[in-house]
């Protein structure tokens, strides 16, 4: 997941003009003669670049070097269909590994995406996602295997077992004995690794916070929902109002906005950085900014809402601890992002539901126009609130705010706008503060999956990026990159923007490694504790749950795998039984194909590894996203890690 804005520290307000004719009154200004809810026309996307040393994806055009496995902007994979043999046989050898050379490798993170070429238009097809909680209703998910967590209050209490169900957790698939591939296709050096059990780990003094002296918590906010909707806009507003973007930075992008023609994307701007994203008026990659409310130090993820980028959504907000789902409350535009075909408020809104997210606040934005009418937003209201509810969503979890990005309608202060006096509730920042810290896995090893890494070649210095999903990790710390397999120190540790000492499970950071090179350090890779290293393999079993498909999954199809930050081409090779939806039990083994709707025992091949635990051990290294042609067909979680297949 490309990070691309860092509004932490850029508070360069010396020498700037106040500019009192500061207009923020775009409601005349937009721009959409040459786009359709911001999408570019459609451009007759070709296979293959004719520049050489490049591929042309084609789902966004983007012309990606030669050795990128898959498009580096919308993470389609370049060569996800394999041929199969007539037998269906299970065998991984099909799989023609596309190997990157390590100059690719050296950064996913500030990469510029400034120079991608225009995209082709969508696909039109919508996604129809079951939940976490459906997946517990359907036996996916029993509730004996969430994550204990609460023994992460005191440092005595050190048997840190529980999350792995009763079994003792041995890591007997771990990569300890084997060479590791590198994405380069070189054979690593054999790692002599001891792994220790889970059982025995015992967390340092310093792993667990200390409340008094560690000051506002993090907290991770996806804003999603449906293209157009104003989630950069609305970002880029809450920025400037708390004061995270300047005067003299949004007096710039407002002037080149409306040189550009795009003046009603000067907020968006602040989020969508590249020449693309601001040529298309779309979010292509995941936007990260901090602000500070009352209670947290908030950590925003900008989603791109287009559908070719759902992969890159995916990645973002698989981080998130709770989400802003923003509807576009104009006639017309709501329904579009609820159509049961391609809305992407019902995607985004299933999606974030299935990554554990149970806390939602609903922004129904553009207000202003319809007239910040009550009864739009009450239909609105019903009708969202019933298809939420319908995703596992309780009404007590869901927030609904009416707003207008635009206007500055209830965003960090109660509603100026008289005909908007009928609302009652909170403003966007006190319903934000309203919102609960999901409890962290503090008893457990370091586990940090990196969705991005930067590499200062100047400064020979290796930064990645990512969340911890347990764990703690302080300067100077040893830790195991994987699946590199190397040991590298942590020379220092950046949190919002600011340095720091030591960050926690929950902190969305920054960690600079020492004594390790650019092309050893990847996205969809996962920083370590050196006696716990993750598990790595390109073979899994999986609990599945399709959706609607209108294609059976049958042995041998041929699928993109996602899971944290990583994805990989996956092909099926055993349907191992069919499961009752209610009890879980099995009612059918060795089924010929899967339909809509239908929970299976799959045995899964990818076409590299990627780093993975099985999801009553670590939910987050755990938890599945199956798709195929630019749709998410199944929902899943890993119940067995099987040995790597060479
Ligand atoms: P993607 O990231 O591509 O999915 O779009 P987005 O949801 O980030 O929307 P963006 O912020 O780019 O805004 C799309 C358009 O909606 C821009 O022209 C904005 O000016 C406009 N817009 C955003 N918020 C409001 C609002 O409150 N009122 C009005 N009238 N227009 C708005
Ligand atoms: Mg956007």
């Amino acid at each position: 997941m490309p990070r691309k804005v860092d509004y932490g520290f850029r508070y360069e307000d010396d020498n700037y003009d106040v500019y009192e004719d500061y207009d923020y009154d775009y409601a005349d200004d937009y721009d959409y003669e040459e786009e359709e809810n911001g999408i570019a026309p459609v451009t007759k996307a070709k296979q293959e670049a004719s520049r050489t040393g490049v591929w042309r994806c084609p789902i966004c055009t983007y012309d990606n070097e030669n050795s990128m496995s898959a498009c580096d902007i919308c993470g389609v994979l370049r060569n996800p269909l394999v041929k199969v043999n007539n037998k269906g046989d299970t065998a991984a050898a099909a799989f023609k590994f596309d190997a990157p050379s390590p100059d690719d490798l050296v950064s996913n993170g500030l990469r510029s995406v400034k120079s991608k070429s225009k995209g082709e238009d969508s696909r039109g097809r919508g996604t129809n996602f079951l939940v976490e909680s459906e997946l517990a209703a359907n036996g996916l998910v029993s509730s004996s295997t969430s994550v204990t967590r609460e023994r992460h209050n005191g440092v005595e209490e050190n048997d840190s077992t529980s999350g792995s169900g009763n079994k003792p957790e041995t890591f007997n698939t771990r990569m300890d004995t084997e060479s590791l591939p590198s994405k380069s296709g070189k054979a690593r050096s054999i790692i002599e690794r001891k792994t220790e059990s889970i059982s025995q780990y015992i967390p340092e003094k310093w792993m667990t916070p200390n409340n008094k002296d560690d000051g506002l918590s993090q907290l991770n906010l996806a804003i999603v929902g449906h293209v157009d909707s104003g989630k950069s806009t609305l970002s880029g507003r809450m920025l400037h109002l708390l004061g995270r973007i300047s005067q003299k930075e949004m007096h710039k992008y407002e002037k080149e906005a409306k040189q550009q023609g795009k003046g009603s994307f000067a907020f968006a701007w602040a989020l969508d950085e590249s020449a693309e994203e601001r040529e298309r008026g779309i979010t292509m990659t995941v936007g990260v900014a901090f602000f500070t409310s009352r209670k947290y130090h908030v950590v925003l993820l900008d989603s791109p809402g287009h559908r070719d980028f759902v992969p890159n959504m995916i990645s973002g907000a698989t981080q998130a601890d709770a989400a802003i789902l923003v509807v576009d409350a104009s006639m017309g535009s709501f329904e579009a992002g609820i159509d049961a075909i391609g809305g992407q408020t019902r995607e985004h809104a299933q999606l974030i539901r299935s990554f554990g997210v149970d806390q939602i606040i609903i922004v129904v934005n553009k207000m202003d126009v319809v007239e910040y009418s009550k009864e739009r937003f009450d239909v609105i209201k019903q009708k969202l609130g019933t298809f939420l509810r319908s995703c596992g969503f309780k009404d007590s979890s869901i927030l609904w705010i009416p707003a207008s990005a635009m206007e500055n309608q209830n965003l960090v202060a109660n509603p100026s706008e008289a005909r908007l006096s009928w609302f009652k509730g909170p403003s966007l920042l006190d319903a934000i503060d309203s919102l609960q810290l999901p409890e962290r896995d503090y008893s457990k090893p370091l586990l940090m999956p990196i969705c991005d890494v930067i590499k200062s070649q100047s400064q020979g210095q290796v930064t990645a990026c990512g969340k911890l999903e347990s764990g703690a990790i302080r300067t100077g710390s040893k830790v195991l990159v994987m699946p590199s397999g190397i040991t590298a120190t942590a020379r220092s540790l950046e949190r919002d923007s600011q340095l720091c000492n030591i960050a926690r499970a929950g902190d969305n950071v920054t960690v600079n490694l020492q004594g390790i090179e650019g092309n050893q350090v990847t996205a969809g890779g996962v920083i370590c504790h050196p006696d716990y290293p993750v598990q790595v393999t390109n073979r899994l079993q999986l609990k599945i749950l399709v959706l609607d498909i209108s294609t059976p999954i049958v042995m041998g199809s041929q699928l993109e795998f996602h899971i944290h930050h990583a994805k990989e081409a996956a092909r099926i090779v055993k349907i191992l039984s069919l499961l009752d939806p209610k009890t879980g039990n099995t009612t059918k083994k060795s089924p010929r194909c899967l339909l809509a709707k239908q929970n299976a025992i799959v045995e899964v091949v990818l076409q590299g590894p990627v780093c993975v635990e099985e999801y009553s051990s670590c939910r987050a290294l755990g938890r599945v996203f199956l798709r195929s042609s630019g749709r998410t067909i199944a929902l899943g979680i890993v119940t067995q890690v099987i040995k790597r297949e060479e």
